[in-house]
């Protein structure tokens, strides 16, 4: 693993390949492990950049507020020293709404644009009191608390039902995230601001992923920003939830294969 100081937090990153520079954006309260099976797909075609935002994983969280925006910055930061001048951007969930502030403040540095299990509304008052909730959850229960709600959410029935493994392995990853990480990040996305008005000036080939049992994300949400991104094209993961690429990693692939092949 690769360190860089971004904005004051040392952020902790894979660089990866050579060519047309693809950057995964990781999910809530993951870390970008859950894309090493990106990693090993796209590699042999393009330049591949995963990084842990900070308080996931093995980045600092530093003392800022984990804020979209805050993010956007960082990634653009990585993207500079990187020496990156523009990459196709692909975050799932709260990489998806990453990715959209990041469209706002920066999107000269996009040239292609994937949404994964993900929605540009803001949450509604109902999900900002669970969110808070949650927050108030991590810190006096622990990540193990924290597991346990979200796991029957982040995956699919079929999945639930048929892969207990991809369970254990989304349960390590949420059980070594920070507490502090958490309850920051879940904090920063009920405060996210609604990104359904940056979507008509979307104007970058945009590849929209959903799993047909996503329940955090439906896909009428997918159905919405495909309805408002002239330039998107919306496909359905069958069998999967919401981490679609780890659920169903062969559809999910091919998806975004068949997308970056004809940029
Ligand atoms: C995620 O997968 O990043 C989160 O579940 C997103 C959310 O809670 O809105």
């Amino acid at each position: 693993m690769k360190r860089i100081k971004i904005n004051g937090s040392e952020i902790a990153y894979r660089d990866v390949g050579a060519g047309q520079p693809i950057v995964f954006l990781h999910a809530f309260p993951l870390n970008q492990s859950m894309w090493d099976e990106q990693v090993t797909a796209f590699t042999p075609n393009h330049r591949v950049i995963t990084f842990d935002w900070r308080g996931f994983g093995e980045s600092e969280i530093g003392s800022s507020d984990l804020t979209m925006p805050l993010f956007a910055d960082d990634l653009a930061e990585l993207l500079g020293e990187l020496q990156i001048d523009r990459a196709a951007i692909c975050g799932l969930s709260m990489g998806g709404y990453a990715a959209l502030a990041f469209h706002r403040k920066y999107s000269h540095l996009i040239n292609a644009l994937i949404l994964c299990d993900t929605r540009a509304a803001a949450d509604t008052e109902e999900a900002k009191r669970g969110r808070y909730e949650m927050a108030d959850l991590a810190r006096s229960d622990g990540t193990a608390a924290i597991a346990d709600r979200m796991i029957p959410r982040l995956l699919g029935e079929t999945t639930l039902q048929s892969s207990p493994s991809i369970a254990d392995r989304i349960r390590k990853m949420i059980e070594s995230a920070s507490v502090e990480g958490i309850a920051k990040a879940l904090i920063g996305m009920a405060q996210r601001e609604d990104s359904t008005d940056l979507l008509p000036l979307i104007s970058c080939p945009t590849l929209i992923i959903a799993g047909n049992e996503d329940k955090l994300t439906p896909p009428n949400e997918a159905e919405k920003m495909k309805q408002h991104i002239k330039t998107s094209e919306l496909t359905i993961i069958t069998a999967a939830g919401h981490l679609s690429n780890i659920e169903q990693t062969v559809m999910f692939n091919q998806a975004i294969g068949k997308f970056l092949s004809q940029l």
